[in-house]
Order: structure tokens, then C-alpha cells, then sequence
């Protein structure tokens, strides 16, 4: 056993808060030789309910938890933070223009990426659930000078889980099955699922990929818009599989990809097939257990670069907005 690692999460009342502090205390986040200590941040408002979470956290008496806080203050919730899960974020309200949830996600990720410099552990590692992903996590690692911009992260796992279910029942193969694929540009509509480069069962990806009118019809929308249709079908955003993909995204940077595997997160770009040096964009990655590393040397085709282009532009157009904002 070694020492407890400490984990951050924010929005820590909300429904992916929820679904995912059960499943950190029960040791899926790090592993059953890792005991976790919890620190849970929320607005004032959330506080009671959030201490009420921590109750039953305590009632759970995992073995592998080593204790619960709830704060309101940043600089109290990610003091010795080793881990840092930014879910809390500001909903789009009804007529709320793009300006307008850009800034008020600035009032939240900003604060937060300055508590995280100023009080995490040297080693924190973070993952910003919290929507708009790409553009909150460029906001709170801009404001984090002192942490390298590798340690900032934005989420495009549950994308990437939902192409492989996609492509699996696609092709009749098991999950486990389906290899190196890649999601592309923004957490939002415009992301790109990219099949060319998979191995799926024993075909290579490009073979399903052939079949341009279910790639383009089917696939990519499926899979960019599986959150809408989510919400349509449940009457709620997804919770339990966006908890499930932090997880997996966690687990993978500290225990590092499968060989001859990847997966996709979306990391600060330092200019990986043309995309924007200091965007937050996904890519397909790997980790080495403490760095992840874009993977090298894809042949990207015509199709793939215009839809990869498409969503980078989206992430550009956020760049200027939080910018024209004195944000980043
Ligand atoms: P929710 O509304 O149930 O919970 C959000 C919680 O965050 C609330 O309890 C709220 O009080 C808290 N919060 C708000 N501002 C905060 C702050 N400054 N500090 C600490 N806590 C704060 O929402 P849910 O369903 O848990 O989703 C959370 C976020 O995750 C949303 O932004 C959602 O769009 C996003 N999301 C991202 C996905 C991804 O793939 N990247 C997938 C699914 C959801």
C-alpha cells in the first residue's frame, strides 16, 4: 500500500459527481493498492448537499478511503491536490448567447486554475468535465502558469467509448475488440470519430470506414450527438457513463495505454497535425503512466482533415471569444 492520493472533484452535489465519488472510493479511479483521500468543492448553495454525499461516502466504509472534505473555497478543496476532477461547471441558461456561458465559466475555471497553482501538489493532474471541456480547461490552465500545460486536460472519453460501442455492434465483434480509435478537435458536434486507423476484430478500421454512407450518416452523427440523445431518451444528461469515462481517462494517464492500443483525451496541443499550438484539442493519445503523448504518424486523408479542421476551427473561434474576454 502507499500513501493516499489526494483527489479534487468539483460539482461534487451534482449527477456525474454522483455516479462517480462511489466508484473513486471504491478504488476504481487508482487502483486497490491506492488509498484516496477526497476533497469535495462546491457553490455555497451545494454545500449541504455535498456534505450529505460525504455522509454516505462515510456509510459505503470503503476500505480505500482515507477521508472526506467539503469546501466552497477553491483554495481549500485543491490544497495537496494530486488529482483534479473540474465537473462543476454553468449550464447554457435558455437565451444565454455563447459570450455570455464563455464568461461565466471564466468566473469558475479561472479562480480555480489559480487555486490549483497556488495550492495543488507539484504533481496534479487534471481533467475538466465541466462544459464547454476544451475551452474550460485552456482557461484554468492559462490561469496556472506554474503547472505545465500538459497537466491540463479535457474530456473526450465517453466519445471515444461511445464510437468503440458504435463501431463493436457495427461490426459484430466484442467491445474489447475494437482498437486505436480516435476522436478528433472538440468535446461538442463538431468532434471527429476517426475510424481509418482502427483495428476492429480482425479488418482494419478503413473496411467499415469503405461504407461512406454509414460512416458519415450514421456513425459520425451517432456518436457526436449520443449526448442529445441521451438527454432526449432519459430526460437527463448522460451521468453514469460521463462518471465511467473520467474514470477510465484517470486510470489510463496513471497506469498507462494497453501496447499497441490508445485512446483519445483532449490535451494542450503543441502543434500535432496542424492543429493550433496552446489549444486544448483531443487526440488519439497515450500515456507512459505520467505523460500523455500524441500519437505519431498518422496518414490523415482528405475526408478525416477537412472534419478534423472543422471541429479545431470551432476550438479557434472559442480561443478568440475567451481571449477578446481577457480569459486566457
Ligand atoms: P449538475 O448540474 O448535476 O452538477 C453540476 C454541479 O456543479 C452542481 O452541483 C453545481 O452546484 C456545481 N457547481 C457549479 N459551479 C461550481 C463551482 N464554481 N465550483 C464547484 N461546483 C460548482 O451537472 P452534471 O450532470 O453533473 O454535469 C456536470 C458537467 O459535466 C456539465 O457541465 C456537463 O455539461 C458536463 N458533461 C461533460 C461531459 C463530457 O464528456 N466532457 C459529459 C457529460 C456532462
Amino acid at each position: 500500500t502507499t500513501s493516499p492520493v489526494t483527489v479534487t472533484v468539483t460539482g461534487a452535489a451534482g449527477q456525474i459527481g454522483y455516479a462517480l465519488l462511489f466508484r473513486i472510493g471504491a478504488g476504481q479511479l487508482l487502483g486497490p493498492d491506492t488509498p484516496v483521500r477526497l476533497r469535495l468543492l462546491e457553490i455555497p448553495q451545494a454545500v449541504q448537499a455535498a456534505e450529505g454525499v460525504a455522509m454516505e461516502l462515510d456509510d459505503c466504509a470503503f476500505p480505500l478511503l482515507d477521508g472526506v472534505d467539503v469546501s466552497d473555497d477553491p483554495r481549500t478543496a485543491f490544497d495537496g491536490a494530486n488529482v483534479a476532477l473540474l465537473v462543476g461547471a454553468r449550464p447554457r441558461g435558455k437565451g444565454m448567447e455563447r459570450a455570455d456561458l464563455l464568461e461565466a465559466n471564466g468566473g469558475i475555471f479561472g479562480p480555480q486554475g489559480r487555486a490549483i497553482n497556488d495550492v495543488a501538489a507539484d504533481d496534479v493532474r487534471v481533467l475538466v468535465v465541466g462544459n464547454p471541456a476544451n475551452t474550460n480547461a485552456l482557461i484554468a490552465a492559462s490561469s496556472a502558469p506554474d503547472v505545465p500545460r500538459s497537466r491540463f486536460t479535457a474530456m473526450t472519453r465517453l466519445d471515444h467509448n461511445r464510437a468503440l460501442s458504435q463501431v463493436a455492434r457495427r461490426a459484430g465483434v466484442p467491445v474489447a475488440q475494437v482498437r486505436r480509435l480516435s476522436i478528433w478537435g472538440n468535446h461538442s458536434a463538431s468532434q471527429y470519430p476517426d475510424l481509418f486507423h482502427a483495428q476492429v476484430g480482425d479488418r482494419p478500421g478503413s473496411d467499415l470506414a469503405a461504407d461512406r454512407g454509414w460512416l458519415t450518416d450514421d456513425f459520425i452523427p451517432t456518436v457526436a450527438k449520443r449526448g442529445a440523445a441521451i438527454i432526449e431518451a432519459r430526460g437527463a444528461s448522460s451521468q453514469a457513463s460521463a462518471a465511467n469515462a473520467a474514470i477510465d481517462h484517470v486510470r489510463d494517464w496513471y497506469a498507462g495505454t494497453p501496447e499497441g492500443d490508445w485512446t483519445s483525451a483532449g490535451i494542450w496541443s503543441t502543434g500535432e497535425y496542424g492543429v493550433p499550438e496552446g489549444l486544448i484539442s483531443s487526440f488519439p493519445v497515450t500515456s507512459d503512466g505520467r505523460d500523455w503523448s500524441v500519437v505519431e504518424g498518422l496518414e490523415i486523408d482528405p475526408f478525416s482533415r477537412e472534419r478534423i479542421d472543422a471541429s479545431v476551427a470551432e476550438l479557434l473561434e472559442e480561443r478568440e471569444a475567451v481571449r477578446a474576454l481577457g480569459l486566457v
